[in-house]
């Protein structure tokens, strides 16, 4: 695929799965390139008159919180709040940690338990992680960033926690490593559904990352999209 903003390869090992973000084990780690590629073109896809008090942005099938919080670095100066959910409440516990690493003090505490490991372990991969701690630590917003982390099948209808959502991009349960849990025949209408109730319909805009699959909804028109490798990734807008 050509790349239209993250048109340089730069080295991103400072935000590597495991390294100062938290791995979850069985989740495999979204590319950084191709996250912050998504983020810019769905950005430019939104009315710009919000983007200086900054957007909010949701994942309703969140994993580990990697994709969002590698967002929350990348992206800091245009993200105001967070939300984030999935079905599976153990991994929620690595995403709640994962994206507290946006916030100083969760920083800080990372930053401690690396220390720890090192006089424990003194091993050069936790001297590097430090230093990478460091370096994300200078990302960070000044003003924080209001973060929510909690349980939620997106498959399920009638309940509407998040509202006014700028952005939703989410990478989609596939392949073998993760599938879609709940009891829904057709879990990305109701998906579609669920997340059109979310949104601040007057700027929104609704990225999904699917294994290839094409996805349609009479709720939304698509209005653009990328091929990178075997994941398709499909923008949205909400009809109104
Ligand atoms: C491909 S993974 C997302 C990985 C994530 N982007 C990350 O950075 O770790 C898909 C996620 O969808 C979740 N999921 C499956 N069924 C769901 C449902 N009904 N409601 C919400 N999340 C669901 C899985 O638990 C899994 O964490």
């Amino acid at each position: 695929m050509n790349y239209r903003y993250e048109t340089a390869k730069k080295d991103y090992t400072d935000l590597a799965s495991g390294r100062v973000l938290y791995h979850a084990p069985g989740s495999a780690p979204f590319p950084v390139r191709l996250a912050s590629e998504i983020f810019c073109r769905a950005l430019a896809l939104l009315k710009q008159d919000q983007e200086k008090k900054g957007y909010k942005i949701y994942d309703p099938c969140c994993g580990s919180g990697y994709l969002l919080t590698v967002l929350g670095f990348l992206h800091a100066g245009k993200i105001r709040e967070i939300w984030a959910t999935d079905y599976d409440a153990e991994i929620l516990e690595t995403a709640a940690r994962n994206l507290s690493l946006l916030t100083p003090a969760g920083l800080r505490k990372r930053e401690a338990e690396i220390r720890e490991y090192i006089k424990k372990y003194g091993k050069p991969s936790h001297v590097d992680a430090l230093a990478s701690a460091k370096k994300l630590k200078s990302l960070q917003k000044q003003e924080p960033v209001k973060i929510t982390c909690r349980q939620r099948d997106i498959t399920k209808p009638g309940e509407n926690p998040v509202n006014d959502a700028n952005m939703i991009i989410t990478d989609l349960p596939y392949g073998n490593l993760v599938s879609w849990q709940g009891h829904e025949e057709n879990p990305i209408n109701r998906l579609f559904e669920n997340v059109w109730q979310a949104l601040y319909l007057d700027n929104a805009v609704v990225v999904i990352v699917t294994d290839g699959q094409k996805l349609k909804h009479p709720q939304f028109q698509r209005v653009h999209q990328l091929k990178a490798g075997k994941r398709r990734v499909s923008f949205f807008k909400p009809l109104v």
